[in-house]
């Protein structure tokens, strides 16, 4: 018997690191999972992001843990397409319960000559806008649901301070995961008479492929 047995959970970036731990632990606690990723690179992004063959990975298991687990390959920038896929993943697992937006990239060390204007549009479209485009369909579905449930934004410890070394890509970061926190804060706020907690994380350095490269 898991604390989440019957929930559904919602990941983003759940290919690898982290949002993968997430997926194996709810899983692990009983709850089905919807994990999505980009499984793609992004330009300015010097660092590899995930591959088909991570998500699927994720899935695997998750399945091997004896729960079901939907993967969807979009992209947290595309509100559209996150729409369609939180909407058919919902509709194939039957409800929704938590949400863990989790999907970000940290261009903190990109190559000097990257346009400054990309490199700040791709990390706050992807770690600020991103998480909106993940709640903004994720949410109708919670409240629906009328049983309360748990959004968890992952933010950084660059979202309590800020870090610098002379990089757009730094500060980019650093405003993005501030944004973070200001969501959850509204968030809270508005999604606290449906008995929704909002809570941001806050990491420090963790052992995954967004800092060992
Ligand atoms: N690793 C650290 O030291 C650290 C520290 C503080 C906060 N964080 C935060 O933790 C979270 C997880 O990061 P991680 O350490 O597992 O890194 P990671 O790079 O291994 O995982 C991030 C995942 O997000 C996916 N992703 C990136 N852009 C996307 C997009 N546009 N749409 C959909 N998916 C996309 C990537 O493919 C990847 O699978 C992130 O929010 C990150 O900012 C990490």
């Amino acid at each position: 018997m898991g604390k989440l047995d019957g929930r559904v959970a919602l990941i983003t970036g759940a290919a690898r690191g982290q949002g993968r731990a997430h997926a194996v632990a709810l899983a692990g606690e009983g709850a089905d999972i919807i994990a999505t990723d980009l499984c793609a690179d992004i330009p300015v992004c010097d660092y590899p992001l995930a591959t088909l063959e991570d998500l699927a990975e994720t899935g695997r298991l998750v399945e091997k843990l004896g729960r079901r687990a939907v993967t969807h390959q979009v992209d947290v920038r595309d509100a559209p397409a996150m729409r369609t896929a939180v909407d058919s993943g919902v509709a194939t697992l039957g409800r929704l319960d938590i949400v863990v937006a989790n999907a970000a990239i940290a261009p903190i060390g990109a190559d000097p000559r990257h346009d400054p204007d990309e490199l700040w549009a791709a990390t706050l479209d992807t770690n600020l806008t991103g998480v909106w485009n993940t709640l903004a369909p994720a949410i109708p579905h919670l409240v629906a649901g009328a049983r309360g449930g748990a959004i968890v934004l992952i933010s950084s410890t660059a979202g309590l301070k800020g870090i610098v070394n002379g990089s757009v890509g730094a500060t980019a970061y650093t405003a993005s995961k501030h944004g973070v926190v200001g969501i959850m804060r509204a968030l809270a706020l508005e999604l606290a008479p449906h008995s929704i907690r909002v809570n941001t994380v806050h990491p420090t350095g963790v052992n995954t492929p967004m800092i060992r490269n």
